[in-house]
């Protein structure tokens, strides 16, 4: 059985790693899309999807266009399992994702270790479950309310976009949201309320906002949080407030990471 030495080890391993000369940014905002995108498929009607299973290793979620680009973390991530092979995929990409979160500059997300890797194909989720960055409010209180989620944890959970950027190969999108994309902080809200944001087209086909310098970019999906009146206030509150924003978004991501992930009581112990 693993012990909590041997997950600090895990730990050490992915710090060390997330910092790369190479890599726009580093790998830390990308080990955060991956462990959002492992988990948030998740259906609670249905119970499926979710960051059990690590259903992302086989071809159905792999090739999920939301998920481009997300090859590069899992290949980034495949020296330390192949050092720590006892530990599963699902753990070590949602672990990951805590040690990026924390490297870069933010809260502690509680994490704890128990996915059990799918052998196979049918376990993973139909595609199309994340959101799509061109919709709106209702798609993304749709899509979000589906894992289980509120609007104060919707909008905490966006302040994600605060690291890394979009890249035109992968989605479409280009940019960063933020003048700081390698440090968590509350940025996004502070931006979204304070550029000047216009509607440009791009030679992809897609639309997104961009300010006055043409420095920065929003998704359509990010702007839905500043003209939607519920979803405003709470931005608000997170631009003026930091560590409300902080401590809201360490649960709303733990709770993330664990949709889906069975739980007895001798697992709801194995803390780490
Ligand atoms: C309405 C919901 C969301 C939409 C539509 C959305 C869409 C996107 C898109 C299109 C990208 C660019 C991918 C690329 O071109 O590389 C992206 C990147 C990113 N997303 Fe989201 N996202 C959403 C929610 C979230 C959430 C909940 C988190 C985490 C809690 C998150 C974390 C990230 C991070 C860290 C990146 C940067 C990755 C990198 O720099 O490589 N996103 N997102």
């Amino acid at each position: 059985m693993s012990t909590s030495e041997d997950y600090d080890a895990v730990r050490e391993d992915i710090k060390k790693i997330i910092p790369n000369e190479e890599v726009k940014d580093g790998f830390g905002p990308i080990f955060v899309r991956l462990a959002w995108h492992a988990s948030g498929t998740y259906d609670i009607n249905t119970k499926t999807g979710g960051s059990n299973g690590a259903t992302m290793r086989f071809h159905t979620e792999s090739s999920d266009a939301a998920n481009n680009g997300l090859d590069i973390a899992r290949d980034a991530l495949e020296p330390i399992r192949e050092k720590h092979p006892w530990i599963s995929y699902g753990d070590l990409w949602t672990l990951a994702g805590v040690v990026a979160i924390k490297e870069l500059g933010g809260p502690t997300v509680p994490w704890k270790p128990g996915r059990i890797d799918a052998t196979d194909e049918s376990a993973a989720p139909p595609n199309g479950r994340l959101p799509d960055a061109e919709k709106d409010e209702q798609h993304i209180r749709q899509v979000f309310n589906r894992m289980g989620f509120n609007d104060r944890e919707i909008v905490a959970l966006i302040g994600a976009h605060c690291l890394g950027r979009c890249h035109k190969d992968r989605s479409g999108y280009e940019g960063a949201w933020t003048f700081t994309p390698t440090r968590f902080n509350n940025q996004f809200y502070v931006l979204l309320l304070s550029q000047n944001w216009t509607e440009k087209v791009l030679d992809t086909g897609v639309k997104q906002f961009k300010n006055d310098k043409d420095t920065i970019m929003m998704l359509p999906a990010d702007y839905a949080f500043f003209t939607d009146p519920e979803f405003k206030k709470i931005v608000e509150e997170y631009a003026k407030d930091k560590q409300a924003f902080f401590n809201d978004f360490a649960a709303a991501f733990g709770k993330l990471l664990e949709l889906g992930v069975p739980r007895s009581s001798d697992t709801e112990t194995a803390t780490c």
